[in-house]
């Protein structure tokens, strides 16, 4: 059954759901939603993400997890817990960069859609995810080869979901947490009210509904948008406060860092919901979000200041001022180097050199990739 039978379903047996309940059927139903059946980021994707423009983020990842791996005092094992890790390429070009860090790196894809888990081992070599960490303290016995050595990574293993002991190390988010189902509440003359999905009594196609919100939505939604005017929509992001929540209590020291486009409720409240909830498919802009759920990618505008209810970000900056801080102009500069050198004999040097000046503008670009901020939450 497709996403939509899906979501007529559960309305015909439960009355309109909440927007929540509709984007988790839309992107992630298994066998059904845009996530599950392989919708996603590429070149040839629905759109377009940092680590699949090139290898040139992974490299400059590389080199900032150097820098925290140092911090750290250079522990071995090293955890790194990429949360969203798609089908691997970011993993792969952290890999490829060869980072100082990689003999003592654990690594950990943590990836909720299934189809994305399974082309992961084309991209990077997997092992079981008891290997990489060494068994769990609540899981009791030691087995031979639940074990590794000091010094004998790289290591990978793949997750869909978190892991469930505390570690020490890095956690990283590249647009997960806009993909986070939400609610959406709209406000109202009196109050606020939660906009809910139904189907359309004519057509059978899907529509709002209008109901006044539970008592702590509204609350919650007053605190943070007190000056919106009836009509005004704003997303209110539990699920991925309760992300961070999570990742903060399980990380024993290190640091959380999310990459993602980034606004504030009021920011948000102030501009029309079609600038920040959008839609992707095949390349570009998609449909109205209830139009053919499962179909297309549905994405929201991240709301620091819900965020740092959870914590307050110790910084927040632009990408790309993240990555010129990790080395990205250096990388850039052995690029044109290595393009003058080859340029004239258009070797495989100089064409992968052109291309990293190229993608080295595409993601500091303050109109595209460049805009996005980089949140990071030190712990410890
Ligand atoms: C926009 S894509 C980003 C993928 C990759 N990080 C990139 O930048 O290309 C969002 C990804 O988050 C995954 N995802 C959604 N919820 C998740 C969760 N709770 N844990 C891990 N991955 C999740 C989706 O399946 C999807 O692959």
């Amino acid at each position: 059954m497709g996403a939509m039978g899906v979501v007529q379903g559960r309305v015909r047996r439960l009355g309109p759901i909440s927007f929540e309940d509709y984007l988790d059927i839309a992107l992630y139903e298994p066998e059904a939603g845009f996530y599950s059946t392989g919708g996603g980021a590429g070149r040839h994707g629905d759109f377009l993400t940092s680590p699949e423009l090139g290898p040139l983020f992974g490299a400059v990842i590389g080199r900032a997890l150097d820098a925290w791996w140092s911090e750290l005092g250079e522990p071995d094992p090293f955890v790194v817990v990429e949360a969203a890790a798609g089908e691997g390429s970011l993993a792969a070009a952290v890999l490829a960069a060869a980072p100082r860090c990689a003999p003592a790196l654990r690594y950990l894809l943590v990836e909720r859609s299934e189809r994305m888990r399974q082309r992961q081992p084309a991209r990077v070599a997997l092992e079981p995810s008891s290997v990489v960490l060494g068994p769990r303290g609540d899981e009791g016995e030691d087995d031979e080869d639940s074990s590794t050595a000091a010094g004998d990574g790289p290591r990978l293993a793949s997750l869909d979901d978190l892991p469930a002991a505390p570690f020490s190390g890095v956690v990283l988010a590249n647009e997960l947490l806009d993909n986070l189902p939400f609610t959406l509440l709209e406000r109202s003359t009196g109050g606020w009210d939660e906009v809910r999905v139904g189907e359309s009594t004519g057509s059978g196609g899907l529509v709002e509904f209008l109901a006044p919100a539970p008592t702590t939505l509204a609350s919650l939604a007053a605190e943070l948008a007190p000056d919106a005017d009836p009509g005004v929509r704003i997303p209110v992001q539990r699920r991925a406060a309760e992300w961070l929540r999570k990742v903060l209590r399980l990380l024993r020291g290190g640091r959380v860092v999310v990459v993602d486009y980034v606004a504030t409720t009021a920011e948000l409240a102030s501009r029309p919901q079609g600038e920040w909830l959008r839609t992707y498919r095949s390349g570009g802009p998609g449909g109205h979000p209830l139009d053919t759920p499962g179909a297309q990618d549905i994405t929201c505008e991240v709301c620091v200041d819900q965020l740092s209810r959870v914590r307050v970000p110790t910084s927040n900056r632009p990408q790309a001022e993240f990555l010129v801080a990790h080395g990205l102009a250096q990388l850039v500069d052995e690029a044109k180097d290595a393009w003058l050198r080859g340029a004239a004999g258009g070797g495989l040097e100089a064409l992968r050199a052109r291309s990293r000046i190229d993608e080295a503008a595409a993601l500091t670009d303050p109109s595209g990739l460049g805009a996005f901020r980089v949140l990071e939450w030190v712990t410890g």
